[in-house]
Protein backbone atom coordinates (compact mmCIF):
# COMPACT_ATOMS: atom_id res chain seq x y z
CA UNK A 1 0.00 0.00 0.00
CA UNK A 2 1.21 3.54 -0.92
CA UNK A 3 1.20 6.65 0.72
CA UNK A 4 -1.23 8.29 -1.17
CA UNK A 5 -3.37 5.08 -0.88
CA UNK A 6 -3.03 5.31 3.38
CA UNK A 7 -3.29 8.79 2.82
CA UNK A 8 -6.97 8.50 1.11
CA UNK A 9 -7.89 6.17 3.26
CA UNK A 10 -7.13 7.28 6.40
CA UNK A 11 -10.14 10.47 5.74
CA UNK A 12 -12.33 7.67 4.34
CA UNK A 13 -12.08 5.78 7.16
CA UNK A 14 -12.90 8.60 10.10
CA UNK A 15 -16.40 8.89 7.86
CA UNK A 16 -17.24 5.31 7.98
CA UNK A 17 -16.35 4.62 11.68
CA UNK A 18 -18.56 7.72 12.92
CA UNK A 19 -21.54 6.43 11.00
CA UNK A 20 -20.87 2.86 12.36
CA UNK A 21 -21.01 3.57 15.83
CA UNK A 22 -24.74 4.78 15.52
CA UNK A 23 -26.13 1.95 13.59
CA UNK A 24 -24.49 -0.50 16.80
CA UNK A 25 -25.28 1.93 19.76
CA UNK A 26 -28.88 1.97 18.77
CA UNK A 27 -29.54 5.53 17.70
CA UNK A 28 -31.50 5.54 14.40
CA UNK A 29 -32.13 1.85 14.25
CA UNK A 30 -35.35 0.39 13.19
CA UNK A 31 -38.45 0.84 15.36
CA UNK A 32 -39.57 -3.36 15.87
CA UNK A 33 -42.34 -2.16 17.62
CA UNK A 34 -44.13 -0.68 15.09
CA UNK A 35 -46.80 -2.25 12.87
CA UNK A 36 -50.03 -2.59 10.47
CA UNK A 37 -53.28 -5.07 10.55
CA UNK A 38 -54.79 -4.12 7.61
CA UNK A 39 -54.89 -0.79 6.90
CA UNK A 40 -54.27 0.61 10.55
CA UNK A 41 -51.14 1.92 12.10
CA UNK A 42 -49.95 0.37 15.88
CA UNK A 43 -48.10 2.75 16.94
CA UNK A 44 -47.50 3.65 20.71
CA UNK A 45 -48.93 3.41 23.36
CA UNK A 46 -50.43 0.32 21.49
CA UNK A 47 -48.66 -2.55 20.04
CA UNK A 48 -48.94 -6.29 18.94
CA UNK A 49 -46.31 -7.74 20.32
CA UNK A 50 -45.52 -8.18 23.82
CA UNK A 51 -42.79 -6.05 25.89
CA UNK A 52 -43.70 -3.13 22.84
CA UNK A 53 -45.94 0.10 23.89
CA UNK A 54 -47.22 0.82 27.12
CA UNK A 55 -48.12 -1.78 29.53
CA UNK A 56 -51.33 0.44 30.33
CA UNK A 57 -52.26 -1.50 26.28
CA UNK A 58 -50.77 -4.74 27.00
CA UNK A 59 -52.84 -7.87 25.97
CA UNK A 60 -55.34 -5.75 24.44
CA UNK A 61 -55.13 -5.20 20.47
CA UNK A 62 -54.68 -8.55 18.13
CA UNK A 63 -54.72 -8.91 14.42
CA UNK A 64 -56.65 -11.74 12.43
CA UNK A 65 -56.52 -11.92 8.88
CA UNK A 66 -55.86 -8.29 8.73
CA UNK A 67 -58.52 -7.33 10.89
CA UNK A 68 -57.40 -5.55 14.40
CA UNK A 69 -59.04 -7.00 17.40
CA UNK A 70 -59.70 -5.22 20.79
CA UNK A 71 -59.99 -7.27 23.67
CA UNK A 72 -61.63 -6.34 27.09
CA UNK A 73 -63.51 -8.29 29.84
CA UNK A 74 -66.76 -7.58 28.18
CA UNK A 75 -65.83 -9.04 25.05
CA UNK A 76 -63.63 -8.46 21.38
CA UNK A 77 -64.56 -5.65 18.97
CA UNK A 78 -63.36 -5.06 15.64
CA UNK A 79 -61.25 -2.01 15.41
CA UNK A 80 -62.42 0.51 12.61
CA UNK A 81 -59.81 3.23 13.42
CA UNK A 82 -57.19 4.58 15.71
CA UNK A 83 -57.01 8.28 15.97
CA UNK A 84 -53.49 9.20 17.41
CA UNK A 85 -53.94 12.70 16.70
CA UNK A 86 -56.86 13.00 19.20
CA UNK A 87 -55.87 10.08 21.31
CA UNK A 88 -59.44 7.95 20.18
CA UNK A 89 -59.87 4.28 19.06
CA UNK A 90 -63.25 3.77 17.09
CA UNK A 91 -65.00 0.40 18.05
CA UNK A 92 -67.19 -1.95 16.33
CA UNK A 93 -69.54 -4.57 17.79
CA UNK A 94 -71.22 -7.21 15.79
CA UNK A 95 -74.33 -7.02 18.02
CA UNK A 96 -74.33 -3.18 17.75
CA UNK A 97 -77.89 -1.89 16.93
CA UNK A 98 -77.52 0.97 14.69
CA UNK A 99 -80.30 3.13 12.38
CA UNK A 100 -80.79 0.63 10.23
CA UNK A 101 -81.41 -2.83 12.44
CA UNK A 102 -82.24 -2.97 15.84
CA UNK A 103 -80.88 -6.36 17.76
CA UNK A 104 -82.25 -7.75 20.32
CA UNK A 105 -81.72 -11.10 22.31
CA UNK A 106 -78.87 -9.60 24.70
CA UNK A 107 -75.90 -10.47 22.85
CA UNK A 108 -74.29 -7.44 22.61
CA UNK A 109 -71.07 -7.31 24.51
CA UNK A 110 -71.63 -3.65 25.79
CA UNK A 111 -68.71 -2.03 27.25
CA UNK A 112 -66.99 -3.06 30.81
CA UNK A 113 -63.12 -3.02 31.20
CA UNK A 114 -60.94 -4.13 33.67
CA UNK A 115 -60.18 -2.64 36.88
CA UNK A 116 -56.64 -2.04 36.49
CA UNK A 117 -57.30 -0.73 32.43
CA UNK A 118 -59.85 1.34 33.55
CA UNK A 119 -58.01 4.75 33.93
CA UNK A 120 -56.25 3.98 30.10
CA UNK A 121 -59.41 3.53 28.04
CA UNK A 122 -62.67 5.02 28.38
CA UNK A 123 -65.67 5.50 25.87
CA UNK A 124 -65.56 9.44 25.34
CA UNK A 125 -67.74 12.35 26.74
CA UNK A 126 -69.76 13.00 23.64
CA UNK A 127 -70.22 8.80 23.09
CA UNK A 128 -73.98 7.96 23.54
CA UNK A 129 -74.90 4.87 24.59
CA UNK A 130 -78.91 3.40 24.01
CA UNK A 131 -79.70 1.04 25.85
CA UNK A 132 -82.85 -0.98 24.19
CA UNK A 133 -85.56 -2.96 25.82
CA UNK A 134 -84.32 -2.96 29.43
CA UNK A 135 -87.39 -4.31 31.85
CA UNK A 136 -88.77 -2.54 34.73
CA UNK A 137 -86.35 -4.43 37.25
CA UNK A 138 -83.13 -2.91 35.53
CA UNK A 139 -80.89 -1.47 38.00
CA UNK A 140 -81.23 1.55 35.47
CA UNK A 141 -84.61 1.96 36.55
CA UNK A 142 -84.26 1.40 40.61
CA UNK A 143 -81.07 2.91 42.22
CA UNK A 144 -82.07 6.34 41.13
CA UNK A 145 -83.35 8.66 44.00
CA UNK A 146 -86.98 9.31 43.80
CA UNK A 147 -86.46 6.92 40.50
CA UNK A 148 -85.49 9.42 38.25
CA UNK A 149 -84.46 8.15 35.25
CA UNK A 150 -80.86 8.40 34.44
CA UNK A 151 -81.99 8.40 30.29
CA UNK A 152 -80.73 11.88 28.95
CA UNK A 153 -79.53 12.69 25.74
CA UNK A 154 -75.69 12.90 24.88
CA UNK A 155 -74.25 15.05 22.66
CA UNK A 156 -77.32 16.32 21.12
CA UNK A 157 -77.79 12.54 20.36
CA UNK A 158 -80.77 10.39 22.27
CA UNK A 159 -83.62 8.02 22.23
CA UNK A 160 -86.32 10.84 20.60
CA UNK A 161 -84.33 10.77 17.63
CA UNK A 162 -83.48 7.43 17.71
CA UNK A 163 -87.14 6.09 17.63
CA UNK A 164 -87.11 7.61 14.27
CA UNK A 165 -85.16 5.45 12.63
CA UNK A 166 -86.24 2.52 9.85
CA UNK A 167 -84.51 -0.26 12.23
CA UNK A 168 -87.80 0.16 14.50
CA UNK A 169 -90.39 -0.48 12.32
CA UNK A 170 -89.46 -4.60 12.61
CA UNK A 171 -89.09 -4.47 16.23
CA UNK A 172 -92.36 -2.11 17.58
CA UNK A 173 -91.85 0.13 19.90
CA UNK A 174 -94.01 0.99 23.10
CA UNK A 175 -92.24 4.21 23.64
CA UNK A 176 -96.16 5.74 24.16
CA UNK A 177 -95.47 3.62 27.53
CA UNK A 178 -93.00 5.58 29.14
CA UNK A 179 -94.64 9.20 28.49
CA UNK A 180 -98.14 7.49 30.18
CA UNK A 181 -95.89 5.99 33.25
CA UNK A 182 -96.70 1.82 32.68
CA UNK A 183 -93.53 0.64 32.32
CA UNK A 184 -89.90 1.60 31.47
CA UNK A 185 -89.08 3.57 28.23
CA UNK A 186 -88.36 1.18 25.52
CA UNK A 187 -84.93 2.90 24.90
CA UNK A 188 -82.69 5.09 27.80
CA UNK A 189 -80.09 6.46 26.68
CA UNK A 190 -76.68 7.46 28.79
CA UNK A 191 -73.32 8.44 28.83
CA UNK A 192 -70.89 5.49 30.20
CA UNK A 193 -70.00 7.92 33.30
CA UNK A 194 -73.20 7.71 34.44
CA UNK A 195 -73.14 4.10 35.01
CA UNK A 196 -69.44 3.31 34.48
CA UNK A 197 -70.42 -0.28 32.48
CA UNK A 198 -72.12 -1.05 29.92
CA UNK A 199 -73.08 -4.80 31.08
CA UNK A 200 -76.47 -6.41 29.59
CA UNK A 201 -76.56 -8.95 31.23
CA UNK A 202 -76.62 -7.35 34.94
CA UNK A 203 -78.51 -4.04 33.43
CA UNK A 204 -81.61 -6.38 32.38
CA UNK A 205 -81.15 -5.20 28.77
CA UNK A 206 -82.35 -6.34 25.22
CA UNK A 207 -79.66 -5.01 22.91
CA UNK A 208 -77.78 -1.42 22.67
CA UNK A 209 -76.58 1.34 20.00
CA UNK A 210 -73.97 3.72 20.74
CA UNK A 211 -73.17 6.73 18.40
CA UNK A 212 -70.96 9.81 18.17
CA UNK A 213 -70.82 12.29 16.34
CA UNK A 214 -68.18 14.15 14.75
CA UNK A 215 -69.40 16.89 13.07
CA UNK A 216 -70.63 19.89 15.17
CA UNK A 217 -73.76 20.12 13.79
CA UNK A 218 -75.65 17.51 13.81
CA UNK A 219 -78.63 18.72 10.90
CA UNK A 220 -79.03 14.78 9.75
CA UNK A 221 -80.62 13.71 12.45
CA UNK A 222 -79.40 9.64 13.39
CA UNK A 223 -79.00 8.42 9.93
CA UNK A 224 -76.45 11.17 10.17
CA UNK A 225 -74.70 9.67 13.85
CA UNK A 226 -71.83 7.30 13.31
CA UNK A 227 -72.72 4.06 14.70
CA UNK A 228 -69.83 2.59 17.10
CA UNK A 229 -68.16 2.99 20.33
CA UNK A 230 -65.74 5.95 20.62
CA UNK A 231 -63.09 5.13 23.27
CA UNK A 232 -60.44 7.75 24.73
CA UNK A 233 -57.11 6.30 25.38
CA UNK A 234 -54.46 8.11 27.54
CA UNK A 235 -51.45 7.18 29.39
CA UNK A 236 -51.87 8.92 31.98
CA UNK A 237 -50.61 12.15 31.30
CA UNK A 238 -46.74 10.38 31.45
CA UNK A 239 -45.80 10.17 27.97
CA UNK A 240 -42.72 12.04 29.62
CA UNK A 241 -40.77 8.88 29.85
CA UNK A 242 -41.58 7.23 26.23
CA UNK A 243 -40.60 10.86 24.95
CA UNK A 244 -37.50 11.05 25.91
CA UNK A 245 -36.94 7.59 24.99
CA UNK A 246 -37.94 8.20 21.02
CA UNK A 247 -35.63 11.35 21.49
CA UNK A 248 -32.88 9.67 21.98
CA UNK A 249 -33.45 6.98 19.16
CA UNK A 250 -35.25 4.36 21.25
CA UNK A 251 -38.03 2.37 21.25
CA UNK A 252 -41.02 2.43 23.91
CA UNK A 253 -41.33 -0.39 25.57
CA UNK A 254 -42.03 -2.45 29.28
CA UNK A 255 -39.98 -5.05 31.30
CA UNK A 256 -41.37 -8.35 31.69
CA UNK A 257 -42.98 -7.84 34.58
CA UNK A 258 -45.69 -5.49 32.81
CA UNK A 259 -45.66 -2.77 35.21
CA UNK A 260 -42.11 -1.22 34.69
CA UNK A 261 -41.68 0.64 31.50
CA UNK A 262 -38.43 0.01 29.13
CA UNK A 263 -36.68 2.18 26.55
CA UNK A 264 -35.01 -0.42 23.84
CA UNK A 265 -32.29 0.90 22.32
CA UNK A 266 -31.67 -1.46 19.43
CA UNK A 267 -28.91 -4.17 21.05
CA UNK A 268 -29.89 -3.05 24.84
CA UNK A 269 -32.41 -1.97 26.94
CA UNK A 270 -32.52 1.05 29.34
CA UNK A 271 -34.71 1.85 32.42
CA UNK A 272 -34.14 5.72 31.28
CA UNK A 273 -33.43 6.36 27.35
CA UNK A 274 -30.30 5.63 24.94
CA UNK A 275 -27.93 7.76 26.34
CA UNK A 276 -27.70 6.43 29.62
CA UNK A 277 -25.26 4.12 28.74
CA UNK A 278 -24.51 3.09 32.33
CA UNK A 279 -27.94 1.22 32.47
CA UNK A 280 -26.51 -1.77 30.92
CA UNK A 281 -23.39 -4.59 30.74
CA UNK A 282 -24.24 -5.06 27.25
CA UNK A 283 -24.42 -1.18 26.18
CA UNK A 284 -20.35 -1.18 27.32
CA UNK A 285 -19.33 -4.79 25.29
CA UNK A 286 -21.21 -2.71 22.16
CA UNK A 287 -19.24 0.02 22.58
CA UNK A 288 -16.06 -1.53 23.26
CA UNK A 289 -16.18 -3.70 20.24
CA UNK A 290 -16.55 -0.47 18.56
CA UNK A 291 -13.98 1.08 20.02
CA UNK A 292 -11.43 -1.94 19.93
CA UNK A 293 -12.09 -2.72 15.88
CA UNK A 294 -11.43 1.70 14.95
CA UNK A 295 -8.42 1.01 17.33
CA UNK A 296 -6.71 -2.07 15.50
CA UNK A 297 -7.80 -0.49 12.00
CA UNK A 298 -5.98 3.12 12.77
CA UNK A 299 -3.03 0.66 14.69
CA UNK A 300 -2.82 -0.97 10.83
CA UNK A 301 -2.95 2.36 8.85
CA UNK A 302 -0.31 4.07 11.05
CA UNK A 303 1.58 0.62 11.20
CA UNK A 304 1.65 0.35 7.41
CA UNK A 305 1.85 4.49 7.00
CA UNK A 306 5.29 3.97 9.31
CA UNK A 307 6.61 0.62 7.42
CA UNK A 308 5.45 2.22 3.92
CA UNK A 309 7.14 5.26 4.07
C1 LIG B 1 -59.56 0.73 6.10
O1 LIG B 1 -60.19 -0.09 5.16
C2 LIG B 1 -61.59 -0.21 5.33
C3 LIG B 1 -62.12 -1.14 4.29
O2 LIG B 1 -61.29 -2.23 4.12
C4 LIG B 1 -62.23 1.16 5.21
O3 LIG B 1 -63.62 1.06 5.46
C5 LIG B 1 -61.61 2.09 6.23
O4 LIG B 1 -62.12 3.38 6.06
C6 LIG B 1 -60.12 2.13 6.07
N1 LIG B 1 -59.58 2.91 7.15
C7 LIG B 1 -58.63 3.80 6.97
C8 LIG B 1 -58.15 4.50 8.18
O5 LIG B 1 -58.14 4.01 5.88
C1 LIG C 1 -35.56 -5.67 25.82
O1 LIG C 1 -36.89 -5.69 26.23
C2 LIG C 1 -37.78 -6.33 25.34
C3 LIG C 1 -39.18 -6.14 25.85
O2 LIG C 1 -39.34 -6.53 27.17
C4 LIG C 1 -37.40 -7.79 25.21
O3 LIG C 1 -38.24 -8.44 24.29
C5 LIG C 1 -35.96 -7.89 24.73
O4 LIG C 1 -35.55 -9.23 24.70
C6 LIG C 1 -35.04 -7.10 25.62
N1 LIG C 1 -33.72 -7.04 25.02
C7 LIG C 1 -32.58 -7.22 25.72
C8 LIG C 1 -31.32 -7.10 24.96
O5 LIG C 1 -32.59 -7.44 26.92
C1 LIG D 1 -71.96 -8.86 33.43
O1 LIG D 1 -72.85 -9.13 34.45
C2 LIG D 1 -73.05 -10.51 34.71
C3 LIG D 1 -74.14 -10.64 35.75
O2 LIG D 1 -73.94 -9.76 36.81
C4 LIG D 1 -71.73 -11.13 35.16
O3 LIG D 1 -71.89 -12.52 35.37
C5 LIG D 1 -70.69 -10.89 34.09
O4 LIG D 1 -69.42 -11.37 34.52
C6 LIG D 1 -70.58 -9.42 33.76
N1 LIG D 1 -69.70 -9.23 32.64
C7 LIG D 1 -68.52 -8.62 32.75
C8 LIG D 1 -67.74 -8.47 31.52
O5 LIG D 1 -68.10 -8.19 33.82
C1 LIG E 1 -83.48 14.99 23.66
O1 LIG E 1 -83.49 15.74 22.48
C2 LIG E 1 -84.70 15.67 21.77
C3 LIG E 1 -84.53 16.34 20.43
O2 LIG E 1 -83.74 17.49 20.52
C4 LIG E 1 -85.80 16.32 22.62
O3 LIG E 1 -87.03 16.28 21.93
C5 LIG E 1 -85.90 15.54 23.92
O4 LIG E 1 -86.85 16.15 24.77
C6 LIG E 1 -84.57 15.46 24.62
N1 LIG E 1 -84.71 14.49 25.69
C7 LIG E 1 -84.22 14.70 26.92
C8 LIG E 1 -84.44 13.60 27.89
O5 LIG E 1 -83.63 15.73 27.21
C1 LIG F 1 -44.30 9.99 35.26
O1 LIG F 1 -43.25 9.08 35.05
C2 LIG F 1 -42.07 9.40 35.75
C3 LIG F 1 -40.98 8.44 35.33
O2 LIG F 1 -41.47 7.30 34.72
C4 LIG F 1 -42.37 9.32 37.26
O3 LIG F 1 -41.20 9.65 37.99
C5 LIG F 1 -43.48 10.30 37.60
O4 LIG F 1 -43.85 10.16 38.94
C6 LIG F 1 -44.71 10.04 36.72
N1 LIG F 1 -45.69 11.09 36.92
C7 LIG F 1 -46.98 10.81 37.12
C8 LIG F 1 -47.88 11.99 37.25
O5 LIG F 1 -47.41 9.68 37.18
Amino acid sequence: MSLAMTILLLPTLSIIFPALIPLVSGNGHVDTCRSYCGNVTIDYPFALQSGCGHPGFRDLLFCMNDVLMFHISSGSYRVLEIDYAYQSLTLHDPHLSTCDSIVLGGKGNGFEIEQWRAPYLNPTADNVFMLIGCSAQSPLFQGFPGKHLPCRNVSGMGCEEYYGCPGWTSVGTKRAGSAFGSGPPECCSVAFEAIKAINLTRLHCEGYSSAYSLAPLRVDGPRGWSYGIRVRYSVQGNDSFCRACVATGGTCGYGSDAVRELCMCGSWNSTSNCDSVHTSSSSRGTWSVVNVSAGIFIGIIVWMNIYMS
